[in-house]
């Protein structure tokens, strides 16, 4: 039991399991930013970006406040919740779940990353489809979107695989050099029609109320 909702959400899948960003499991994920085992080549991420900075120490620091931020920014026009992959009962990434005035549109946008020692074995689509689950069985969303950059074989490869259908794209510089994002969107309704039934959930009522989605 937590006294900050978000923090007590779970979702469980037969791979792996996504638990609200504790203190102490940041703590324990730590390392692998300290390594630079969120980073990739190509890069992946927008600039300005905590994986992008150079001191280890540093690193951590910006990749901590950021999650504080959006920590403390959660409210009815704009939350982020951000959630630990556990994979074994250790933590190997993040995955978020992003909504900007959801109220309104119903729809959200996703953020993750794995640590380098565990990718290309499925388990970034696994946590993408737990964090699906929680936004259209959990917080009753009517669209999912995603972005990548062109050349992210990883991210774009499990829009493809989930059912995402292309939605544009758009312009972002990455370490200071621009690069074209592919867009993504997920509707309700093909979700639905490939629904698990093997995902579990725990802690979305009082998380729906920490979100103004509920009184
Ligand atoms: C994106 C990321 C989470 C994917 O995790 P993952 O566990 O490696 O992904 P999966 O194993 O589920 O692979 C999903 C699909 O992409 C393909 N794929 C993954 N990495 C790939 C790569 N480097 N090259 C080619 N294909 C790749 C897989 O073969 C799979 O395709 P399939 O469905 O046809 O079998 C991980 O690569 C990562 O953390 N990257 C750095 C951070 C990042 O890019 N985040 C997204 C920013 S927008």
């Amino acid at each position: 039991m937590s006294i900050y909702p978000p923090l007590a959400v779970r979702i469980t899948t037969p791979e792996v399991e996504l638990l609200g960003a504790t203190d102490e499991l940041l703590e324990r994920l730590a390392p692998h930013v300290r390594d630079g085992k969120a980073d990739d080549d190509p890069p992946p991420y927008d600039d300005p970006f905590w994986a992008y900075e150079p001191d280890p120490e540093r690193r951590v620091h910006r990749w901590l406040q950021g999650i504080w931020r959006g920590r403390g920014r959660t409210g009815p026009e704009n939350w982020r919740l951000h959630l630990v992959v556990m994979v074994d009962g250790e933590p190997v990434g993040m995955q978020d779940l992003i909504g900007h005035d959801f109220t309104t549109f119903a729809t959200v946008e996703s953020f993750s990353w794995l640590s380098s020692d565990v990718r290309r074995r499925g388990i970034g689509s696994e946590m993408r489809a737990a964090i699906l689950h929680l936004a259209f069985d959990g917080l009753d969303a009517e669209e999912a979107g995603s972005e990548a950059n062109a050349d992210n074989a990883g991210s774009n490869g499990i829009s493809q695989r989930l059912g995402y259908e292309p939605n544009g794209t758009a312009w972002a510089t990455c370490r200071g050099e621009p690069v074209l994002g592919r867009r993504w969107r997920l509707l309700r309704s093909v979700w639905a029609a490939n629904r698990r039934d093997d995902i579990s959930l725990s802690g979305v009522p009082e998380c729906r109320v920490a979100l103004g989605l509920d009184p």
